[in-house]
């Protein structure tokens, strides 16, 4: 018999007024960690002016990458149909909240500060997060696990351009680099489709254009 496709869900005014808590307390207030910092226990290593301007540089990129993610996920909780999904995407975006506390904390030892463009990449990441949701489960964890494979991507590149004795911002960048893997992971094994060459180069080039604003502003 034929059967209607499922209708995407549209998140409620309830819902609507929670995830813009959400969206302020992402880009305003300080995040914090439930698990202990990957670099706790690690000494600060002595760094030179412009090896502390660019390991300040990739950890505000690595951190503005974490807004995206949480606005990512938050569009994407917004509209999966499916619970056991939603329910997944939330916890996936604990982790990324950690790793929004793990690199704001390494930025502001590095003496530096977040990017000013977070507003901006919020936005336009909530926005695709969304459409993503309403293109359907099996293309919003594709989607998801392609862009945990890029990010992962990156901070292998990043573990390569580090200073070498900055252990803290590696250890933290380690860290998230196993978390990230997870996530794709994850996003696998509730289904993700694989997403067509175009759009995943797309997507790449837009986290360059991210990445390289930021690592500057
Ligand atoms: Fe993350
Ligand atoms: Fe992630």
């Amino acid at each position: 018999m034929f059967k209607l496709p499922a209708l995407p869900r549209l998140p409620g005014l309830d819902a609507v007024v929670t995830e813009f808590d959400t969206v302020l307390r992402t880009l305003a207030a300080p995040a914090t960690s439930g698990r202990a910092h990957p670099d706790a226990h690690i000494d600060e290593a002595e760094l030179d002016e412009a090896e502390k301007r660019h390991a300040a540089g990739l950890m505000r990129v690595n951190h503005s990458g974490e807004i995206c993610a949480q606005a990512l996920y938050q569009g994407q909780a917004l509209t999966a149909r499916d619970p056991a999904n939603r329910d997944a995407l939330r916890q996936a975006a604990q982790e990324e909240v950690e790793h929004l506390a793990w690199t704001e904390r390494r930025i502001e030892a590095l003496g530096s500060h977040r990017s000013l463009l977070n507003p901006l990449w919020y936005a336009g990441s909530l926005a695709i997060g969304v459409t993503a949701g309403l293109v359907g489960d099996r293309w919003n964890l594709g989607f998801l696990a392609e862009t945990e494979r890029q990010v992962g991507a990156h901070l292998q590149a990043h573990l390569g351009t580090l200073p070498p004795q900055d252990a803290k911002s590696r250890a933290v960048v380690e860290q998230m680099y196993h978390d990230e893997m997870g996530h794709a992971d994850l996003a696998v094994e509730l289904g993700a489709a694989e997403l067509p060459l175009p759009l995943k180069a797309v997507m790449g080039l837009s986290s360059k254009l991210m990445t390289s604003l930021s690592y500057r502003f």
